[in-house]
């Protein structure tokens, strides 16, 4: 068993909407690495939270959600996007939703609720590889990964692909709403106390707005295989 700090880690973090999950995805295939989706650890304990009928609020009662609920990722048997398991129901399409990235944003500035998934996350850390997504990968919770990148586009541009995703699922949403959303979402995940969205020291920044989704790839690839 080779130790996990041998193991290579690439670190995308960056905002919402940044494009770090389907890059993040892509370039782990490519690799041939594991993947990481850390936002969905946060969606899920908002998730779990809300159907125990849990006040969000309460912070001794997000961290003991945090602790005792059940994640799981599973192949999706169609070849489609990893299937997210929370305390044994699928939830993959309701952790998706706008309410679901809010109830993760409020938790997530909760630091017990953040350790609570430290363990969880580092466990992803294996041979040959880790594409770790989220906003804390590079600054927190992996700062000795050797690459680091921070995805970033305009909040008009990553207003306008997240209004696309939602339309395509046929749920009803306004475009301004959503940069509105965006903007407020934004600004608690890089002002809040633990854990602050910021790029690592180290990190690569690459501005996506206006970049084809094939460019970015090979952009971060060329982080990690110049
Ligand atoms: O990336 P995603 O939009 O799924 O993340 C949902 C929320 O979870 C973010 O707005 C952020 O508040 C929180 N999050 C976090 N740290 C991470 C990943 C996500 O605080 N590593």
């Amino acid at each position: 068993m080779s130790h996990a700090s041998n193991v290579p880690v690439l670190a995308i973090d960056g905002p919402s909407g940044s494009g770090k999950g389907t890059i993040s995805a892509l370039v782990a295939e490519r690799l041939g690495w594991r993947l990481l989706d850390s936002g969905a650890l946060y969606r899920a304990v908002g998730y779990a939270a809300g159907m125990a009928g849990l006040d969000l609020s309460d912070m001794d009662a997000m961290a003991r959600c945090a602790q005792t609920t059940k994640i799981q990722f599973r192949a999706a048997a169609d070849g489609g996007p990893t299937r997210v398991i929370v305390n044994g129901h699928d939830a993959t399409d309701e952790l998706r939703t706008e309410t679901a990235g809010a109830a993760a944003s409020a938790i997530a500035s909760m630091p017990p609720v953040r350790e609570a998934l430290v363990a969880l996350q580092l466990g992803f850390r294996k041979m040959p590889g880790l594409v770790a997504d989220g906003r804390d990968m590079g600054t927190v919770i992996f700062p000795d990964a050797p690459y680091k990148v921070f995805l970033t586009a305009s909040a008009a541009e990553r207003a306008k692909r997240r209004y696309k995703q939602l339309k395509e699922k046929g749920l009803n949403v306004t475009l301004g709403g959503l940069q509105r959303e965006i903007e407020a979402r934004d600004s608690r995940d890089a002002s809040r106390a633990v854990a602050p969205l910021k790029p690592a020291a180290d990190a690569v920044q690459v501005d996506t707005t206006g970049m084809s989704i094939d460019d970015v790839v090979a952009k971060v690839l060329a982080v990690v295989q110049p």
